[in-house]
C-alpha cells in the first residue's frame, strides 16, 4: 500500500514536470530545433567561422562583453524571411578592438542572435532569441535552461527583461528600425 502511494506520488511528480518542461516559455525542445536551423542558415549564408562576414569590432558593455561586433542582415529559413541581427561577444587575455579584427575566432565566446520571425511572438515583437557558445552550441542560463525561444519572457533578467528596456518599443537598442 506504502509503496503504491510512493509509486503514485513520483508518476504524479514527473508528469508534473513534464507539464512545467512543455510550458516553458524557451529553452523546450521546438526552440532548440529552431536554434539549431538557424545557426545551419546562418553558416550557408557566410555568416560564421573564421573568414565570416563581420563588421568593425568595438567595446562593448555588460553583459555582452568586451569587445563586441554587430551586423544586420535580411535571412531566409524555410518559409520564413526575416531580419537578423547577430552580436559576437569576445573575451579572453588580450582582447582588443585590434587583436579581434586581426584574428576574431580566437577571441570569440559567444553569438547572440536576434531573428524576426513572423507571428513567433507579437507581444515581444516576433523576435527569436538565442545565445550561442562559439562551437554553435546553445548557452544556458544559472538553472541550466537552454538560451533559445522567448528568452527570459516574463522574467526579471535575461534577454527579453532587459531588451524591453530598449527605446523605441522595438526591443532593438541599436537604433528604433523596427517599431
Ligand atoms: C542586462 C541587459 C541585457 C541583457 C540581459 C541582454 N542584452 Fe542584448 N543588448 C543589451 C544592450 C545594452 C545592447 C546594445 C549595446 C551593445 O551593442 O552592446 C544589446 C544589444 C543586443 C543585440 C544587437 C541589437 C540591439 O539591440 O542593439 C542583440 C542581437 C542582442 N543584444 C541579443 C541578446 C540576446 C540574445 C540576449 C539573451 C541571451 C541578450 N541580448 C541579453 C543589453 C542586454
Amino acid at each position: 500500500m506504502k509503496i503504491k502511494h510512493l509509486l503514485a506520488a513520483l508518476v504524479g511528480g514527473s508528469v508534473l514536470m513534464a507539464g512545467v518542461a512543455s510550458a516553458q516559455p524557451f529553452g523546450g525542445s521546438a526552440d532548440v530545433a529552431y536554434a539549431e536551423q538557424l545557426w545551419g542558415a546562418m553558416g550557408k549564408a557566410g555568416l560564421l567561422g573564421a573568414d565570416g562576414i563581420m563588421s568593425t569590432p568595438y567595446k562593448g558593455q555588460h553583459p555582452h562583453g568586451a569587445v563586441l561586433d554587430t551586423i544586420e542582415t535580411e535571412l531566409k529559413l524555410g518559409n520564413n524571411r526575416g531580419v537578423l541581427i547577430v552580436k559576437r561577444n569576445y573575451g579572453g587575455e588580450g582582447v582588443s578592438k585590434n587583436s579581434v579584427a586581426d584574428d576574431p575566432a580566437k577571441y570569440l565566446k559567444a553569438v547572440t542572435v536576434m531573428y524576426k520571425r513572423k507571428g513567433y511572438d507579437p507581444a515581444t515583437k516576433d523576435w527569436f532569441w538565442a545565445k550561442y557558445l562559439a562551437d554553435g552550441s546553445l548557452d544556458k542560463n544559472p538553472k541550466g535552461m537552454l538560451l533559445a525561444g522567448k528568452v527570459a519572457k516574463g522574467a526579471p533578467q535575461g534577454c527579453i527583461a532587459c531588451h524591453t528596456a530598449a527605446p523605441g518599443g522595438d526591443m532593438v537598442f541599436n537604433h528604433d528600425r523596427y517599431r
